[in-house]
């Protein structure tokens, strides 16, 4: 029985019609892919995590008046989004050397940089997501100056608002990625948050003991990555109730 009309499935969430025009319903699989997709695992409940998580953060950012996609959550896997045009860029900013660039670069992972570093990469599964400089974002069409301006502007107060949340609670933000959406207002546009923000995008270090607490535990094999994503909910206050990680959460003191 096909009770509504898919829009785009990707990796981690598919998109669904909205019941009005201009909304569409974002659901968050339990899939979770690295290395573009190379490896491949179902992780129960990292969806209902991740579902969360993302209300979590937009809200905050919707509240302190940096716009996103967000509308509400609608159930345990599903939130009512803004139907956007989305920028063909991943937006990452890092506060501290780790991944792609401490590789690059040969840095130590968790080595702090002189300041946030804004990257981008284009946004194409067969390519790899390559790094792309502004150069190439403004020439293609794929952005405008402005544009870049705007998405820079957005993505460190994103950042502020992320570290501060998580400094909080004991977590250090290393990095994350975030997408950008256009919103067309009658003749005006508008650039907003979109996609998701939850620990598949993030990389998010315990401050005491550096214990990861993202993506990076899938990815590395470092133990049990819903478990992982329960920790973090958990300490933020948006543990779902019927949630249980598949096994035992380690108490902290
Ligand atoms: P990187 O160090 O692998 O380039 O990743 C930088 C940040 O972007 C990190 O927080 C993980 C996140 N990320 C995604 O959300 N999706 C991706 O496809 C990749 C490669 C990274
Ligand atoms: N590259 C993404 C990641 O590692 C996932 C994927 O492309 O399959 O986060």
């Amino acid at each position: 029985m096909a009770r509504r009309k898919k829009i785009y499935e990707g990796k981690a969430k598919i998109l669904y019609e909205g019941p009005e025009p201009g909304t569409l319903v974002q659901y968050f699989k339990d899939d979770a892919t690295a290395f573009n997709a190379e490896k491949k695992a179902t992780i129960e409940g990292k969806g209902v995590l991740n579902n969360r998580l993302s209300e979590f953060f937009m809200t905050g950012l919707n509240q302190i008046g940096v716009p996103t996609h967000f509308l509400k959550r609608l159930n345990m896997r599903e939130q009512l989004v803004r139907s956007v045009e989305i920028i063909p860029l991943e937006v990452i900013v890092r506060n501290f050397a780790a991944g792609s660039m401490a590789k690059r670069l040969g840095l130590e992972e968790g080595q702090p940089l002189p300041r946030p570093i804004v990257e981008y990469s284009y946004k194409d599964d067969a390519l790899g997501d390559p790094l792309v400089p502004e150069e190439y974002i403004i020439a293609f069409g794929w952005a405008s100056q402005q544009d870049l301006d705007d998405i820079v502007a957005l993505a460190l107060r994103v950042n502020d608002f992320l570290s501060g949340v998580m400094y909080g609670v004991g977590i250090k933000l290393i990095d994350f990625k975030i997408e950008i959406g256009r919103v067309y207002d009658g003749d005006f546009m508008r650039l907003v948050v979109a996609d998701e923000i939850s620990p598949d995008s993030c990389r998010l270090w315990d401050m005491k003991t550096g214990r990861k607490l993202d993506k990076d535990v899938f990815r590395r094999d470092l133990g049990n990555l819903a478990e992982a994503y329960t920790e973090v909910a958990r300490r933020l206050g948006v543990m779902p109730s019927n949630v249980t990680p598949a096994s035992k959460p380690t108490l902290i003191n």
